[in-house]
Order: structure tokens, then C-alpha cells, then sequence
């Protein structure tokens, strides 16, 4: 289902369909009124088109001063301040106890977490968790190309910009799962750059930080410490990290906890074994255009690798 901004859950969002709304209703009374007026005039009796009387004269002077001028001075002005107004709410605030720094990249997002104890940060990717009720602070930055980041039931668009940074700040009135978008052109795969923001309650959020913080999990059996061979000999940490293990690349998704987010490839495919087998196996036919390249692998190598991946919570 396609989220709508008209059917907001969170404050940012809340402020923006009222705006909306009041636009929408002042330009449309307008737009009434002014119509109605042409066709008064379009209708009025032949007779009536002579010259006019002087009284008559000054009548359309008045009409024209108030309807032409006066009016749409006192509308405009009053639309003016309370759109700053709207402004103002949605500016961003300037202490937060944490901050997400999300990059953009052709085609996916890269999210870091970042707090005041530089060590307590971590890395993920395509999926942002807030929790509820709280004001958490966005800072945005483009590796490539402008792309745009829009959640249209928490807040507004806002661009990634090469050598820029935009912040935003997002809030959700109650847990979900809220699909993001990139609202910009990007290049090919610019439909396939989702991402998800999860709202959860704040002792769900406190303890998915703890998780997150934690190194991948150790292999637990002969499979997955083969699945974690292969991760680390056939190219895959060029570009991926896992935290405990030696791969260290910082252009693809960083990998360590992949198995507990809800989707892959940015929004294109849920995290199952049968679309992260295909996903690897293919990746061009999943995402035309992708930089993942498709490693050649053996089925026993790809059934360990998946395995191992999938531990990855
Ligand atoms: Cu990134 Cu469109």
C-alpha cells in the first residue's frame, strides 16, 4: 500500500496535511468567489453594459479596491504568517541525545547511529528505528547523486545533496512500520530505493540499541562457519562489513545484524533465504543497474553462506 501524506502519524507530518488543508480550502474559496463573479458579470442583462451612472461608477471603484486589492492583501498576509508559522514547527531542533547520519547512495541508504560516547555507534542500513513519541534528529548526506529522502506519513521531503548536509527531524505518534522513498530521480533503480522507518516503544527501541551494538554472533555450526568462509574469501568484504570478523568495506550495506532487518536491497526484497539466495545468485535481475556484482558460487557454497547470513539478527 502506498503511504500517504494525507494520512499522517507523526507530528512533522500532522503539520504539513494541515497546511495542506488550509491552502487547499482559502485558494479554492477564492478561486469560487472569483468565478462567481465572472459569471454575475457575463450574465448581467444587455442594458445593464451602458455607461454607468457616476454612483454606479463609484460602487465598481469601492469593489475593485476591497475585492482587487484590500482582500488579497489581508488573505495573502494571513496565509504568510501562518505558513512561517508552519515553518517554525518543523524546524529542526538543535540538541538531540542522538543523531541518525543517513547517506544516500545509488540505490540504497547507509544509516549510522550516532551518540555523544563515540564508541556506543553502530552502522545499518535501509531501515531506521525511532522510538515513539520522541523528536530524533536526521542529518542527510549524498555520496553520489541528489537522491531525497520522503517518510509521507512523518514529515516532508528533504534532498541528499553531494558535499551538503540537510537535517530533518522525524517523529511517530505510535509503533509502526512507515515506508520511506526516495522522491528524486536518481538513475535506474530509483523506484527500488526504499527504505523503512519502525517506530517502537521506547524500552523495544533500548533494547534493539543494545542489539545492534553487539558484533555479529559467532558461528554456531560447521555450516555457518563455512557460510563465513565464504564471506570472507570470495570478495564480499571488499565492499560489506561484519563487526567481528576482519571485513571492513564501507560502500555496500554493513552486514552484521542484515538478518533482523525486515527487507533487502533497499525495500525490494523481505529478508528470506529464498529472495537472499536469489539476491546473491543474481543481483542484476533482481536490481538492474546494482554495483553488487554476482559472484559465482557453488549451491553447497551459496546454501552456507545464506545460512550464515541468516544468523545475522
Ligand atoms: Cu535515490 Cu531516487
Amino acid at each position: 500500500m502506498t503511504p500517504s501524506a494525507l494520512d499522517p502519524r507523526g507530528r512533522g507530518a500532522e503539520v504539513i496535511e494541515q497546511l495542506w488543508w488550509v491552502l487547499l480550502l482559502v485558494c479554492a474559496l477564492v478561486a469560487l468567489l472569483t468565478l462567481a463573479a465572472l459569471v454575475y458579470a457575463a450574465l448581467r442583462p444587455r442594458h445593464e453594459w451602458q455607461r454607468p451612472a457616476p454612483e454606479q461608477d463609484r460602487g465598481a471603484t469601492r469593489a475593485i479596491v476591497y475585492a482587487g486589492i484590500v482582500g488579497p492583501v489581508i488573505i495573502l498576509a494571513g496565509l504568510f504568517i501562518y505558513v512561517m508559522a508552519a515553518l517554525g514547527a518543523l524546524s529542526v531542533p538543535g540538541d538531540s541525545p542522538y543523531t541518525i547520519v543517513v547517506t544516500s547512495y545509488q540505490w540504497w541508504w547507509d544509516v549510522r547511529y550516532r551518540f555523544p560516547e563515540q564508541a556506543a555507534g553502530f552502522r545499518t542500513a535501509n531501515e531506521l528505528r525511532i522510538p515513539v513519541g520522541q523528536r530524533v534528529r536526521i542529518d542527510l548526506e549524498s555520496f553520489d547523486v541528489i537522491h531525497s529522502f520522503w517518510v509521507p506519513q512523518l514529515h516532508g521531503k528533504i534532498d541528499l545533496i553531494p558535499g551538503r548536509r540537510n537535517e530533518i527531524w522525524l517523529h511517530a505518534n505510535e509503533p509502526g512500520v512507515y515506508r520511506g522513498q526516495c522522491a528524486e530521480f536518481c538513475g535506474l533503480q530509483h523506484t527500488r530505493m526504499a527504505f523503512h522507518v519502525i517506530a517502537m516503544e521506547p524500552s523495544d527501541f533500548d533494547a534493539w540499541l543494545v542489539q545492534q551494538r553487539r558484533p555479529a554472533p559467532e558461528p554456531g555450526t560447521e555450516v555457518e562457519r563455512l557460510g563465513r568462509e565464504v564471506y570472507e574469501s570470495r570478495g564480499c568484504t571488499i565492499c560489506h562489513a561484519v563487526r567481528g570478523t576482519s571485513s571492513r568495506g564501507n560502500v555496500a550495506p554493513d552486514l552484521t545484524h542484515v538478518a533482523s532487518r525486515l527487507y533487502l536491497a533497499a525495500g525490494t526484497i523481505p529478508t528470506t533465504r529464498g529472495h537472499l539466495s536469489g539476491w546473491i545468485s543474481d543481483p542484476q535481475h533482481v536490481k538492474p543497474g546494482v554495483n553488487m556484482p554476482r559472484v559465482p558460487l557453488e549451491p553447497l557454497e551459496l546454501h552456507n553462506l545464506v545460512t550464515w547470513l541468516l544468523t545475522l539478527k
